[in-house]
C-alpha cells in the first residue's frame, strides 16, 4: 500500500477544511475549549508529500507541525521542499501509525485526511488508537474517508477498472488502461438513467489529476464506510464525534417537508441525523471531526462564540453600489459569493458589516472591528449589544449558508498588492519546482495561469517594485499590476 505512493508523485495539495483555523471554529461552536490555531501543535498521520502539512505551517508561523508518512520518497520530497521555503515550524518524519515516535507529545489538532479508507484494517485500527494516544484533552482530529451510500458508485467504477487493468502494472500503463475504458464508456449514449449516472460519474473521474485518481481510485484497497461503522470504531477507540467539518452538509437546506417529518420521527440523536442525511443526499465522502469521548458536548451551536473569531467573505452586493458615507437606503440588499451562495438583507448594520468584508476579501476582519463598523451604520439609537448580537446571529446564519468564512485567527494575507508585493515563500518554492498548483495563505490551491504568472511569482520576494518586476520578467508594468492583482485575490501574497 506504501510503496505505490512513492511511485507515483502526489501532487501535494493543500486541504482547506483540515486547517485548524476552520476546525477551531467548529470546535467552539460546539462548547470545546480548543486550543487557538495561531500557536497549535498539529499532527498530520499519512501527510504523504507534507502538500497539506506545509501549507499550514506558512500560515501558522506561530504553530509546530508533524507530518508522519511510512512512505520515505514522499517524506524527502516534501522536505526538500520545506527547506526550500525556509519552513522552520514544520517536520516531515518516516514513521507509521503502528509504531509512533513516544517523544513526539501531544497535539491540539491531529489530521488524517485522505487515509482511513486507504489502509487495510488493522492500519485503520492503528490509525485511530493513535490519534486518540496522541490528542490533547481538548484536542480535534479530522478524519476523511468515502462514505457510502454514494460510493456504491466508486465500487461500479472500481470493479470495472479493476477487472479492465487485471494484468496491467505501472502506474503510467495502469492510468493510460483506465483513461482508455473510461472515454470509451462515456462516449456511448446508452439512455438508461443508471447508464448515465455511471457516466456521469467517470467523466468526473477524467476531469481530477492523474496522482489522485492512481492512488484513490486505481488503488489496491479504497474502503468506504457507512457514517455510522465509522462512529462505531471510533467510538471503540474513545474518540467521539464532534461534528462534519463543512456544517452546510448537516443541514436540512433543500429537502423537502417530508424529510423533516422523517428526520422528527427518528432518535434524537446527532450520529442518527448525519447518517440519513447521507441517504438523502447520496453522499460519497465524509470530513469527520472527532475528540476524545469524555468531552462534553452542546448541540445547540454557541453563537457567542463568533465574537472570538476573524470573518471574511467573497460575497459581493448584486446590483447596488455602496453610497460612500450616505446613509443606506432601506432596500433589501443580495449578497452573492462566487460559487452563487447568497444572502439578502435590508438592515444597514448588517449591510455596511458585508461592505466592509467585501473590501477586506480575500482577508478577514476581526469580529470587533466589523461590530464598530456595523455600530455606525445602525446609528446613535441603537444600543451596540443589541446590534452586536443581531451581527453574530446573522453571521452565524451567513457561515452556516456558506456566504461567509469564519476563522479561528487571521490568514496572513493582503487583498492588495503593495509597492514591494511579497508572495508565500511556499508558493515561491512550489513555483520554482514546478508544481500543478501552489498553496495560497488561504490553505487553498491556485493554478498558475500562463508564463507570466510562472516567471513573476519567483520575483515577489519582497525586494522589488513594479519596475524591477518589469524587467526582470519582460512585461509591461500594466500586465504586471494585472497579475499581482490576481495574486492577491487569490490569497498568495502578504500584507
Ligand atoms: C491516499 S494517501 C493520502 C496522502 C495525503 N494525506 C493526501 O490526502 O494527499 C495515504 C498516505 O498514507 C500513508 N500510509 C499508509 N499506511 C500508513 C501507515 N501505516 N503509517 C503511516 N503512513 C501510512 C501512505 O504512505 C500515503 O502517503
Amino acid at each position: 500500500v506504501v510503496s505505490a505512493y512513492d511511485q507515483l508523485t502526489y501532487p501535494g495539495f493543500a486541504y482547506p477544511s483540515t486547517h485548524p483555523w476552520r476546525v477551531e471554529v467548529l470546535a467552539r461552536l460546539f462548547g470545546v475549549a480548543a486550543a487557538p490555531a495561531a500557536t497549535c501543535r498539529v499532527l498530520e498521520l499519512g501527510c504523504g508529500d507534507g502538500g497539506n502539512a506545509l501549507s499550514i505551517a506558512q500560515t501558522l508561523p506561530g504553530a509546530e507541525v508533524v507530518g508522519i508518512d511510512a512512505a520515505p520518497g514522499a517524506i524527502a520530497r516534501g522536505t526538500v521542499l520545506a527547506q526550500a521555503a525556509e519552513l522552520e515550524n514544520v517536520t516531515l518524519r518516516v514513521g507509521t501509525f503502528e509504531a509512533l515516535d513516544a517523544e513526539l507529545g501531544s497535539f491540539d489538532y491531529v489530521i488524517a485526511h485522505g487515509v482511513y479508507s486507504w489502509i487495510p484494517p488493522q492500519a485503520r485500527a492503528a490509525l485511530l488508537a493513535c490519534v486518540r494516544e496522541r490528542m490533547a484533552p481538548a484536542g480535534v482530529a479530522f478524519v476523511s474517508y468515502n462514505a457510502y451510500p454514494g460510493s456504491y458508485l466508486r465500487d461500479m467504477a472500481r470493479d470495472m477498472l479493476r477487472y479492465h487493468l487485471r494484468d496491467v502494472s505501472g502506474p503510467a500503463a495502469r492510468l493510460a488502461g483506465a483513461h482508455a475504458l473510461m472515454e470509451t464508456i462515456v462516449a456511448i449514449d446508452e439512455p438508461s438513467p443508471y447508464a448515465r449516472v455511471l457516466r456521469e460519474h467517470l467523466e468526473r473521474m477524467l476531469g481530477v489529476h492523474d496522482a489522485l485518481l492512481f492512488h484513490d481510485d486505481l488503488a489496491e484497497i479504497s474502503t468506504p464506510f457507512y457514517f455510522h461503522e465509522f462512529v462505531e470504531h471510533a467510538t471503540e477507540h474513545g474518540l467521539r464525534f464532534l461534528a462534519e467539518a463543512d456544517l452546510f452538509e448537516s443541514q436540512m437546506r433543500g429537502v423537502p417537508d417530508s424529510a423533516g417529518q422523517l428526520m422528527a420521527s427518528l432518535p434524537d440523536d446527532a450520529v442518527v441525523r448525519e447518517q440519513y442525511l447521507d441517504f438523502f443526499k447520496n453522499r460519497m465522502f465524509r470530513q469527520t471531526l472527532l475528540c476524545h469521548g469524555e468531552m462534553p458536548l452542546r448541540r445547540a451551536l454557541d453563537e457567542a462564540a463568533v465574537m472570538s473569531f476573524a470573518v471574511s467573505s467573497l460575497a459581493r452586493a448584486d446590483g447596488l453600489a455602496q453610497a460612500d458615507g450616505e446613509a443606506f437606503p432601506d432596500d433589501e440588499e443580495t449578497f452573492s459569493t462566487p460559487e452563487g451562495f447568497a444572502m439578502t438583507t435590508s438592515e444597514p448594520h448588517v449591510r455596511a458589516a458585508m461592505y466592509a468584508l467585501a473590501d477586506a476579501a480575500p482577508g478577514t476582519v476581526a469580529f470587533a472591528a466589523l461590530l464598530d463598523i456595523a455600530a455606525v451604520a445602525a446609528g446613535p439609537g441603537a444600543p451596540r449589544e443589541v446590534v452586536a448580537e443581531r451581527l453574530r446571529e446573522v453571521l452565524l446564519q451567513a457561515y452556516l449558508a456558506r456566504v461567509v468564512g469564519l476563522h479561528g485567527s487571521a490568514p496572513p494575507v493582503s487583498g492588495r498588492p503593495g509597492a514591494l508585493a511579497r508572495a508565500s515563500a511556499l508558493a515561491r518554492a512550489q513555483c520554482a519546482a514546478s508544481a500543478p498548483a501552489v498553496s495560497s495563505l488561504l490553505h487553498t490551491n491556485v493554478a498558475l495561469d500562463g508564463q507570466l504568472e510562472q516567471a513573476l511569482l519567483p520575483l515577489l520576494d519582497g525586494t522589488r517594485d513594479r519596475g524591477a518586476l518589469a524587467a526582470g520578467t519582460g512585461a509591461s508594468e500594466a500586465a504586471i499590476d494585472a497579475a499581482l492583482t490576481r495574486f492577491a485575490s487569490a490569497g498568495l501574497l502578504h500584507g
